[in-house]
């Protein structure tokens, strides 16, 4: 393998039908990074990733995973990755033990080799006083912990993950995440989608934003963070809507781009936050309008999020949803 990109993706496309859930993606993973993917609900990450894994078929387009075509040499590449699905995938009649000897047994390795790294993988699940209880006797948090361990089982270069944290609680967050760094160090390239920002960011060292099927932007967090603004991000936040004065800001703070608009709050980016914030407050009493609240923050990768997707991530717009539904069933 001649190229450093362990996974190079050429105009990638998946067609449903009529949809066009993942349109021309070209994306490039260096060997040994962390590369964290992000996006919406229905972007098209696992879409992608079920291509890269080999578990669906390119409409069109080439991938190719540790120097291998995902669709001529889809062996090859089953061979070199490890996969943690969005689903969980295990046999609910087998131990946690069982298991982990199943998907070892599917990858053809020698018994002595699979003893030698099953307590390693338990101990990593921290499911070594469990090993030899049925998966379906398990929580939703220890078959996830169980999932991610499985997919180490065979020595793979590359562990692809679907969300592997989702739902899983903090303290058991971390522990996963010091795990995959640690093997990263080891020189396993991580390929891994998730919804918690905070956690892609500080493990992350480059991240695409992909939306409606297309990868929006790529790079380090801090070059993504710089490249939405060269300032700082204020937030001010009313009584109610304001759009008046909201459109006044721009004349107000001479530099300030508003990045987000809820008639409520709003927030937008300027090179002298100070100023600005000075500026707002000292016109809003004349302007008949109550403030409730200011602050100020370097960007985040929150922000970047939502620069180029316009959307909260899930939790957020999971509340929002739940929040009208709820309103609808009081009428
Ligand atoms: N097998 C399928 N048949 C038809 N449509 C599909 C299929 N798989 C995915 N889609 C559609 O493709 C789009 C992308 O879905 P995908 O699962 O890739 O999104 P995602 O970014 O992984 O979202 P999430 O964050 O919710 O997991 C969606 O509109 C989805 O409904
Ligand atoms: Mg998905």
């Amino acid at each position: 393998m001649a190229e450093e990109f362990i996974i190079e993706a050429k105009k990638l496309c998946k067609s449903f039908g009529s949809l066009q859930a993942v349109k021309c993606v070209d994306l490039k993973v260096k060997k040994g990074e962390i590369f964290g993917f992000l996006g919406p609900n229905g972007a098209g990450k696992s879409t992608v990733i079920n291509m890269l894994t080999t578990m669906l078929t390119p409409t069109s387009g080439t991938a190719r995973v540790a120097g291998y075509d995902i669709v001529a040499e889809d062996n090859r590449v089953r061979e070199n990755i490890g996969i943690v699905p969005q689903e969980i995938l295990l046999e609910n009649q087998l131990s946690a033990r069982e298991n982990l000897e199943f998907y070892g047994k599917l990858y053809h390795m020698r018994k002595e080799d699979m003893e030698a790294r099953i307590p390693d993988l338990l101990e990593m699940a921290e499911l070594t006083n469990r090993a030899n209880d049925q998966v379906k006797t398990f929580s939703g948090g220890m078959k996830r912990r169980l999932e991610i361990a499985k997919a180490f089982m065979h020595r793979p270069k590359i562990i692809i993950m679907d969300e592997p944290t989702i739902g899983l609680d903090i303290q058991t967050r971390m522990v996963i995440w010091e795990r995959i760094r640690e093997l990263n160090k080891m020189g396993i390239t991580i390929f891994i989608t998730t919804h918690y920002m905070e956690e892609a960011d500080l493990l992350c060292d480059r991240v695409a934003i992909m939306d409606q099927g297309e990868i929006k932007a790529i790079g380090t967090p801090d070059e993504l963070k710089h490249g939405i603004s060269k300032g700082s991000i204020v937030e001010v936040e009313f009584t109610g809507p304001q759009e008046k004065f909201i459109k006044e800001i721009g004349k107000l703070c001479n530099d300030a781009k508003i990045t987000e608009n809820h008639g409520h709050v709003v927030k937008f980016t300027c090179k002298d936050p100070v100023n600005a914030i000075k500026r707002i407050i000292e016109n809003a009493g004349p302007a008949g309008v109550k403030i409730d609240n200011v602050s100020m923050h370097e960007p985040s990768l929150d922000d970047v999020f939502v620069h180029y997707t316009g959307r909260q991530i899930r939790e957020q717009s999971a509340e929002n949803l739940q929040g009208k539904f709820f309103a609808k069933m009081r009428g």
